[in-house]
């Protein structure tokens, strides 16, 4: 996720464990071409090279094809060529969800990513794409897999549907009955009550956690725990976590990005705490490091009692 997922919060994440797979934000084939200051934050291979995966957002196969060949220059597991995000900005240039319009261009897309890449992973991330038409999407998606997709994630909306709005994962399952490779879900899951509806709804398989990776860390390591039958009680200690996570920010990001990427973490994070979504969202548009971090801390400061979290799913 663009701003969220960067070296420091994927660390901090495999600090706690659980996590089999991790996504880089989106990275644009565009700027890694064209060699911003900012491109080698991007493409830090951490926590484990073997458990990541660098997405791909951009506009021209040229470009993509270039910016993968580059990308498996690291040590990562993959790549994954982003087709779902629905953002204005980059669907009006031809970028994410755009590349859904039309199959061919998709399909030739794939096919050189495959043969660039060689033998490391390639996925695509995937929304419904402009209506929720299943026959379209499964030709779709079963062009892909001729073409050397070696999984899809679905989110299951379609381009117009906003964050609100509940992905429908009766899609993840009827995509899985489909193909062969497999269809990880995505959308919706903020803990163990929602990890379980979702996956009676889509049947086992993998899922993927955006939001909530960002309010709660462990998410990975606590919902395994549940799924695996241990009951026991889950405590983990906030201002711990955030200390940690701006360490980590510092270590990983250039200083230019540290009010950005503060500012969006502590919108999800501050929603443990209770009247946690003011603070977040006055510290979420804040533009001040200092402000961010000043105002957490002297928010646990004040209700001690508040660091303690008890994950009750
Ligand atoms: C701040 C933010 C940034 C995102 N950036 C990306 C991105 O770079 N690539 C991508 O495929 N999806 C991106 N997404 C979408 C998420 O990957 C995911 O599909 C969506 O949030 C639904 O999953 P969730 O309910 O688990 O969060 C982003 C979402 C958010 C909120």
């Amino acid at each position: 996720m663009a701003t969220l997922t960067h070296a420091g919060l994927r660390v901090l994440i495999d600090e706690f464990g659980g996590c089999d797979l991790f996504f880089s934000e989106m990275i644009s084939a565009e700027a890694m071409i064209g060699g911003t200051r900012y491109e080698p934050y991007y493409t830090v291979a951490a926590p484990d090279p073997g458990k990541l995966i660098f997405q791909l957002v951009g506009y021209s196969e040229e470009r993509l094809v270039e910016a993968a060949t580059r990308l498996v220059q690291t040590e990562a597991a993959g790549v994954d060529l982003n087709m779902g995000c629905s953002a204005p900005h980059i669907v009006r240039k031809g970028g994410g969800i755009a590349w859904m319009a039309d199959t061919d261009t998709a399909v030739a897309l794939v096919e050189r990513t495959r043969n660039a890449i060689g033998d490391r992973s390639l996925s695509v991330k995937l929304r419904l794409g402009a209506s929720d038409d299943l026959g379209r999407l499964v030709s779709f998606c079963r062009a892909l897999e001729s073409a050397g997709a070696d999984f899809i994630t679905l989110h299951p909306k379609t381009r117009r549907e906003a964050a609100a709005r509940m992905a429908r994962w009766s899609f993840v399952r009827l995509l899985r009955d489909e193909l062969t490779i497999p269809v990880i879900g995505n959308g919706g899951i903020t803990g163990e009550q929602t990890l379980r509806a979702r996956l009676r709804e889509a049947g086992s398989g993998g899922v993927m956690i955006g939001r909530a990776a960002a309010r709660a860390p462990w998410i990975f390591a606590y919902l395994k725990r549940r799924i695996s039958g241990d009951r026991s009680e889950y405590r983990v200690d906030l201002a711990t976590v955030a200390e940690r996570f701006f360490r980590l920010l510092d270590q990983h990001q250039p200083a230019d990005f540290l009010p950005t990427r503060a500012a969006r973490f502590v919108s999800y994070f501050a929603s443990n705490l209770a009247f946690g979504h003011a603070l977040g969202a006055r510290l979420g548009a804040s533009r001040s490091y200092d402000q961010i971090r000043g105002e957490l801390f002297a928010y646990f400061d004040d209700h001690p009692e508040a660091k303690v979290h008890l994950e009750r799913g």
